[in-house]
């Protein structure tokens, strides 16, 4: 069985919905947690200090360790807030599940400024204030696992979702860099996309619809919970990659690099050319799935026959 025996996680976000299950079941395989929440609205209006604490006493009700941690993530000092709790209490951490968030929908000509940066300000923020100061701890440990909860509202597109999308599909970025730069301290780096029931789906969709589809039961969120808690176990060994978890389906999700176009380089493309070769262009058979931007890099320069591999880093 997987356990967190002598190890310490935050989870943002944890006092309702997904954030709750993957405490819970953190807490119930020896994890001792820091259990984050501010207690607002699904807009992000307002706080309150129980929804934290009810988790907490589930925790400990059922034999486990938990602490809880009100402030909001969406500050330089609330990210490094929640690591010290961590550390203060616990002495260390070991893995940190960054899942608060807030959901609206408004449509991509009626945004403004102010909802924009309050989304990006709670998620993709959010997901920067959280995992630098923790990420500082781990690497004087050796050892971490960041789970960064994404969406496939940002990978794949959401209708009325232009600030929700941008700051999830920030969030896979922000772990990709995390991933590499964690990869000689023992840290591992992953986002999972996740669908699952909760206010956030019950106060967006009309009710009768999702009974119509049944929807409810295909996507309950307790399917989420056994790819994050595995992500951010002792047992995983993954990192920068992302993960759906759908109805019970578990998925790795890629960005790949098609073969494309390539004429010689002695020859200068003009829009002409593009249009002539777009079918080659955008071709997606065969692909590559490029682990930096150099392998990229280095890839099409070696077809052309050059190489430009010897000695280059991804610290250059
Ligand atoms: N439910 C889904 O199907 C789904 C799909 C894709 C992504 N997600 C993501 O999963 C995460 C959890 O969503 P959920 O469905 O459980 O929603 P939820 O609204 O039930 O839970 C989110 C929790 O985050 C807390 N929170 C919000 N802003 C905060 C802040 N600034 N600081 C600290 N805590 C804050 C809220 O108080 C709430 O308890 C979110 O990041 C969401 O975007 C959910």
């Amino acid at each position: 069985m997987i356990d967190f025996k002598d190890q310490v996680a935050v989870v943002t976000g944890a006092g309702r919905g997904l954030g709750r299950l993957y405490a819970l079941d953190l807490a119930r395989r020896g994890a001792s947690v820091v259990v984050n929440d501010l207690g607002g609205t699904m807009r992000g209006e307002g706080a309150d200090s129980k929804v934290a604490d009810e988790v907490v006493a589930e925790i400990r009700d059922a034999g486990g360790t938990a602490v809880a941690s009100y402030v909001s993530v969406d500050s330089p000092e609330g990210g490094e807030a929640i690591v010290q709790t961590a550390v203060e209490h616990f002495g260390r951490l070991d893995a940190v599940i960054s899942n608060a968030g807030i959901f609206n929908s408004i449509a991509f000509d009626e945004m403004t400024p102010a909802q924009w940066r309050q989304m990006l300000a709670v998620h993709l923020d959010g997901g920067f204030y959280l995992s630098q100061p923790a990420f500082k701890v781990m690497k004087k440990q050796g050892y971490g696992r960041f789970v960064f909860i994404s969406s496939s509202g940002g990978m794949f597109g959401q209708h009325l979702e232009a600030h929700y999308g941008a700051a999830k599909a920030g969030l896979m970025g922000l772990s990709n860099i995390i991933a590499l730069e964690g990869a000689d301290h023992g840290i591992l780096s992953n986002t999972v996309l996740p669908f699952g029931f909760s206010r956030m789906v019950t106060e967006t969709v009309d009710s009768n619809t999702l009974e119509n589809l049944g929807l409810m039961n295909l996507i309950g969120p307790e399917k989420v919970v056994p790819i994050v808690t595995y992500l951010a176990s002792r047992a995983c060994e993954s990192s920068h990659e992302n993960y759906s978890a759908c109805a019970g389906r578990y998925a790795r999700v890629f960005v790949g690099l098609g073969d494309g176009w390539l004429p010689d380089t002695e020859f200068a493309a003009t829009a002409d050319d593009i249009a002539a070769n777009f079918t080659q262009v955008t071709g997606t058979e065969p692909f590559t799935i490029p682990g930096n931007i150099y392998e990229e890099l280095f890839s099409v320069v070696g077809r052309l026959g050059v190489d430009l591999s010897g000695g280059a880093t991804g610290d250059e």
